[in-house]
């Protein structure tokens, strides 16, 4: 099937009214991923070597959206919405091209899987003209169903177009399709406007194919897989999936998650083997997990990579650049971002590292601030090998602290130190025998003079 060249067009033009969003329909997220970009993956993953994207509403937002996710992929624009058949043709151009394979898809089927369409595309490549997604909904209202003829698919009718009898059939159309590209153009062409909805039906290619002799079969995907998003409630039941696959994915893969149900990946969250992850973990875009760490509950982590062995949080946020060497610890209630924790580190408690190094072995005390902004611009804090900073310090950057530097506790650091240096940036503490008990008398006694002066007022 590899030599077969596949084009997926992935209609996206609809408005997504019921969304009730400003955002068009497919660009709505699953897994920090815009569900058309599922999609795009899926099909690619089938063997598209090539991606037709028809857009219509919100035609500027989608196309700077696909440079992005599918900066490969060429979009079309459909001006009126005359239904799923018009849609395919705005991409005639493509399809003229002339694959072996075109793979016809919803950009609103996020959970479609590569398999399903390969299946599909096995039927074409063993001769079929147009092999259909078929699924068992437990619901079918609303779907075309799949009217069957001796074992033969004949035809799909909308539900708006179905017989009393045709609406009891259980069998119906997912959406996606696999046509022949030899096909494809003179099966559109084909299709008129003829039904409830005055619409150009795809699904009427059937029909017309099989009048014409050409060979029709339907394949069966899961439920799951042809779920179409249509609402909010509907994106957040493909987000459950979605995360309930993956998070089986990785524990099979050798990941340990303590309670599953509660832990959140990104569509390109990478995670080691033999890393445990405890309850309530949020892994945002962009994480890198090696195999052996630690990832305590409670941790929100993005755009951060954490190499062997290390331990984060509970409670650790992670942000964005946040580069977490090996055996390297961030624990409770510690923020990194765009800094390096190199070997060993340890920024254990109450601590903000931002545009900073951590270098290998250092300890930072809690309560430490690397004051990387000055409202303006931003700073960066280099921390060398085996420094100790001491507790509540703040460290304002631009700023160095040397190997095995040394800086008191509570200090406030504007001036670099050298290399095995101790720093104090705080005042000597002063201590005055018997001031407690004399200011503690003074007080009293004042407090006590100001009650009864209101008290002679009345
Ligand atoms: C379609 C199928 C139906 C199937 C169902 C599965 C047709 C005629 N019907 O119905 O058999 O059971 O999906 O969910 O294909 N779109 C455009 N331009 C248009 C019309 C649609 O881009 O002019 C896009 C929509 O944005 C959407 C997709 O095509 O992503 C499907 O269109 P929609 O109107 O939702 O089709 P259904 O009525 O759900
Ligand atoms: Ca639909």
């Amino acid at each position: 099937m590899s030599q077969r060249t596949c084009l997926s067009v992935i209609l996206a033009a609809g408005e997504g009214t019921r969304m009730k969003s400003a955002l068009p329909k497919v660009l709505h997220q699953i897994a920090g991923l815009p569900m058309v970009a599922h999609v795009v993956k899926a099909a690619e993953a089938a063997g598209a070597s090539d991606v037709a994207l028809v857009i219509g509403h919100g035609a500027d937002e989608m196309r700077r959206a696909a440079a992005k996710f599918a900066p490969e992929a060429e979009t079309f624009v459909q001006d009126k919405r005359l239904g799923t058949a018009h849609a395919v043709l705005a991409a005639r151009e493509a399809i003229s091209k002339g694959y072996d394979d075109v793979l016809v898809m919803f950009g609103d089927t996020p959970l479609i899987d590569a398999q399903a369409l390969a299946t599909a595309r096995r039927k074409l490549a063993e001769g079929a003209a147009v092999a259909v997604i078929g699924f068992r909904p437990p619901n079918p209202a609303g779907y075309g169903r799949l009217i069957e003829q001796a074992g033969r698919l004949v035809a799909i009718r909308e539900e708006k177009d179905c017989s009393e009898a045709e609406k009891k059939i259980g069998f119906c159309n997912a959406g996606m399709m696999a046509v022949a590209g030899k096909h494809a153009l003179q099966l559109l062409d084909a299709v008129g406007n003829k039904n409830a909805k005055g619409e150009y039906y795809l699904t009427d290619i059937v029909e017309i194919a099989s009048a014409q002799g050409l060979d029709v079969v339907a394949t069966e995907a899961s439920f799951e897989s042809a779920l179409g998003i249509n609402n909010r409630a509907e994106l957040a039941q493909a987000e459950a999936i979605w995360q309930q696959r993956r998070r089986h994915e990785a524990m099979l893969s050798g990941v340990t998650l303590i309670a599953p149900e509660t832990v959140y990946f990104s569509h390109d969250t990478e995670i080691g083997a033999d890393t445990i992850v405890e309850p309530n973990v949020w892994f945002g875009p962009g994480v890198m997990v090696a195999s052996g760490a630690k990832i305590h509950a409670f941790s929100h982590i993005e755009g951060a990579i954490v190499a062997s062995n290390c331990d984060v949080g509970p409670f650790a946020r992670l942000r964005p650049g946040a580069d977490l060497r090996n055996k390297a610890k961030v624990g409770n209630f510690c923020e990194v971002k765009q800094a390096v924790i190199e070997e060993g580190a340890k920024v254990n408690h109450l601590t903000y590292i931002g545009d900073a190094r951590v270098g290998a072995g250092a300890n930072i005390g809690a309560g430490t601030i690397t004051c990387n902004y000055d409202g303006y611009s931003k700073f960066f804090t280099d921390i060398g090998e085996g420094a100790f900073i001491g507790s509540n310090s703040s460290l304002v950057a631009p700023v160095t602290i040397g190997n095995g530097g040394y800086i008191a506790s509570g200090s406030v650091i504007t001036e670099s130190v050298p290399d095995d240096a101790l720093a104090f940036g705080r005042a000597r503490q002063k201590t005055i025998p018997g001031k407690g008990k004399e200011l503690r008398e003074r007080f009293a006694s004042a407090a006590a003079a100001k009650k009864k002066a209101a008290g002679t007022d009345h």
